[in-house]
């Protein structure tokens, strides 16, 4: 199977689980507990029926919008995901490229592996710093200080991961960083030596968000240490407030799920929220993102930019949503698996099919604008 085989989703994970070692593809595609909220959050869009209207002239197709102060040319955006070099040697570099090249924003974490600055030098491309809270403020404070010097636009706080989810594909295979693997996740290991040799031959492996914070060479401290010793279990509504005073631009909260919450995030200033339980990985049982989408929508998306993210594997799921309220939706795992499959020209193909899926599916809706989406349209079973 190659790249220009893959039609859809189904086809980038098949591909990337060929070559990928399992202990690294299981990192990407496992979830929390029971993995029942990663599959709810598909399976949400399945009990949403889309009605269309027909003979209302379509020739001409414009999928833009302005999300977070920053005008896109389609309304789908990579979601911040850690640790990309190791999906692939090219990582954020890739992502950050197609991005740019399909018009859209990039999520770049601060557990990711190519340096913010060299990625916003690279691409004049809206791009989005995610970060957790420290207990440490002064790193807090050096890490917005980093991203306003880069000349990062918006500022994305994840809320929902105060401690790490409970990820047992991991602790079977012994996935941590450094790698601490068991001997059936060296073994995993062995049987892709493509993958082995591509990684031994390219630079090192680093977080250079993180730099000096995290070692991974040494494992002075190791990502779950990261996790548990230093982001702060205290954060409060207070100290994101701060956050949001001392950033003073577009400032969006990842992971709200509650309607209080997002009526919180509107009263401190933030800009945006993104509705998002992180692709299922942190509380299992959470609804699904796309479920509790009308109520968020509903209480603050007069006010707010509501973003939101989990399942989205096709353009309809898009479509649904936005015809809900989102402004705008986020991809992790949709665009992670073709990285993994074939580098920038995976992530590439992914967004054009996306893309055209979109197009295909507002043609088909009766659409020409982003805006002509709307609940009218929607039927819930
Ligand atoms: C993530 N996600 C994530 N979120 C975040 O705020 N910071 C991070 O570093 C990461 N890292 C990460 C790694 C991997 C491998 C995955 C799959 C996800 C969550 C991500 O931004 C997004 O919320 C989900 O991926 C959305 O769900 P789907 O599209 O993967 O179903």
């Amino acid at each position: 199977m190659r790249l220009r085989d893959c039609h859809n989703f189904h086809d980038f994970r098949k591909l990337a689980r060929r070559r990928l070692p399992g202990p690294i593809f299981d990192y990407i595609d496992g979830a929390a507990d029971d993995e029942v909220t990663h599959r709810r959050n598909t399976a949400s869009f399945e009990r949403c029926d889309l009605v269309p209207n027909v003979l209302r002239g379509v020739e001409n197709i414009d999928m833009s919008v302005t999300v977070l102060g920053q005008k896109l040319a389609m309304p789908i955006y990579c979601s911040p995901t850690a640790l990309q070099r190791l999906f692939h040697h090219t990582g954020e570099r890739a992502v950050a490229a197609a991005a740019a090249k399909y018009g859209t924003m990039f999520g770049v974490s601060s557990l990711g592996t190519v340096s913010l600055e060299e990625l916003r030098k690279a691409h004049d491309t809206p791009q989005v710093y995610q970060f957790y809270y420290h207990r440490d403020r002064s790193l807090n404070r050096t890490m917005m200080q980093r991203a306003k010097e880069a000349g990062v636009q918006v500022m994305m706080l994840t809320v929902d991961s105060i401690t790490g989810g409970n990820r047992e594909r991991d602790k079977r295979t012994g996935f941590s960083i450094p790698f601490r693997l068991t001997l059936a996740g060296m073994y995993q290991f062995g049987i892709k030596p493509a993958w082995g040799i591509n990684y031994l031959t390219h630079e090192r492996f680093k977080l250079p968000q993180l730099d000096q914070h995290v070692d991974m060479g040494s494992g002075a401290l190791s990502i779950s240490k990261y996790f548990t010793e230093m982001l702060d279990p205290s954060m409060n509504w207070d100290d994101v407030a701060e956050m949001v005073r001392l950033w003073n631009g577009q400032f969006c909260l990842k992971g709200v799920m509650s309607v209080a919450d997002a009526r919180r995030a509107v009263e401190i200033g933030c800009t945006g929220i993104v509705l998002s339980n992180h692709g299922g990985r942190q509380l299992d049982g959470s609804r699904a993102p796309f479920d509790q989408l009308a109520e968020i929508v509903d209480a603050v998306g007069d006010r707010i930019d509501v973003i939101m993210d989990g399942g989205i594997q096709r353009g309809t799921h898009v479509l649904k949503a936005l015809s809900l309220g989102a402004k705008a939706v986020g991809v992790g795992r949709y665009y992670l698996y073709p990285l993994a499959a074939a580098g920038q020209a995976g992530v590439e193909r992914a967004l054009d099919l996306m893309r055209s899926e979109l197009e295909r599916g507002m043609k088909l809706m009766g659409c020409t604008a982003i805006n002509q989406l709307s609940r009218e349209n929607l039927r819930f079973r």
